[in-house]
């Protein structure tokens, strides 16, 4: 049992950090093995729509992104963190978000449980804690949820784990997704629901 944690934030050790490490530390407690990936301080290239990874299977920019989609396939949940910029998610965790569920098997996204944090100073976290859900749902992945909509609040991470109310939802949220992952671990005997043959309209045909 696996979850990935992707570090948005273009500051390691910054308050997106300290937020996936309470939860990195819940979810080692309940005996889930947890992959912890930062997209790092250097420009995340965006996705160019070229079409490329339906050919290669994986992105056509070699970079962190493919390492992340190939550690998907064996994965059973995944948590994205960002850092509220302008009332969004950071333009490295979109970058590189549009590109790894871009390019990735929707074969392996499909039951695998995804949840977003999001660290802010003050506000816009709902706005971007909706935008990054929605890498989620539309890829068939059920989104795992906590007492509150998943946000905690500081510009440092010492102002973070001040933040008692947010340490909270971070641990709460990474208790369900455990419990979440174990409990389809405990079902794997139940057929998964029959595929629905893929329709594609444009609204104007
Ligand atoms: C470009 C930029 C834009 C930001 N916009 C917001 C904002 O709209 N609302 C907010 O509360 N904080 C905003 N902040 C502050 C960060 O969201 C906040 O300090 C966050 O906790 C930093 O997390 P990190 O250390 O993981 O990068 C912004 C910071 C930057 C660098």
């Amino acid at each position: 049992m696996k979850v990935i944690l992707l570090n948005g934030s273009p500051k390691s050790k910054g308050c997106t950090y300290t937020a996936l490490k309470i939860i990195e530390k819940e979810l080692i407690n309940e005996g889930i093995e947890v992959k912890f990936y930062e997209v790092g301080n250097k420009p995340v290239i965006g996705c160019i729509g070229c079409n490329g990874c339906r050919k290669l299977g994986k992105c056509i920019h070699n970079d962190l992104v493919n390492e992340v989609s190939k550690e998907m396939e064996s994965a059973d949940g995944f948590i994205v963190g960002s850092p509220v910029h302008y009332a969004s998610a950071s333009g490295a965790a979109t970058s590189f978000l549009d590109r790894l569920f871009y390019s990735t098997d929707k074969n392996y996204l499909r039951h695998m449980f995804g949840a977003s944090i999001i660290s802010c100073r003050r506000g816009g976290a709902s706005a971007a804690f909706d935008q990054l859900n929605k890498y989620f749902t539309i890829n068939e992945m059920p989104i795992v949820s906590s007492v509150y909509w998943n946000q905690i609040h500081g510009n440092t991470p010492e102002e973070v784990v001040q933040d008692l109310e947010g340490v909270r939802t971070m641990k709460v949220l990474a208790r369900n997704m455990a419990y979440l992952i174990k409990c389809k671990e405990a079902a794997k005997n139940v057929p998964l629901p029959e595929l629905v043959p893929v329709e594609r309209t444009n609204f104007i045909r």
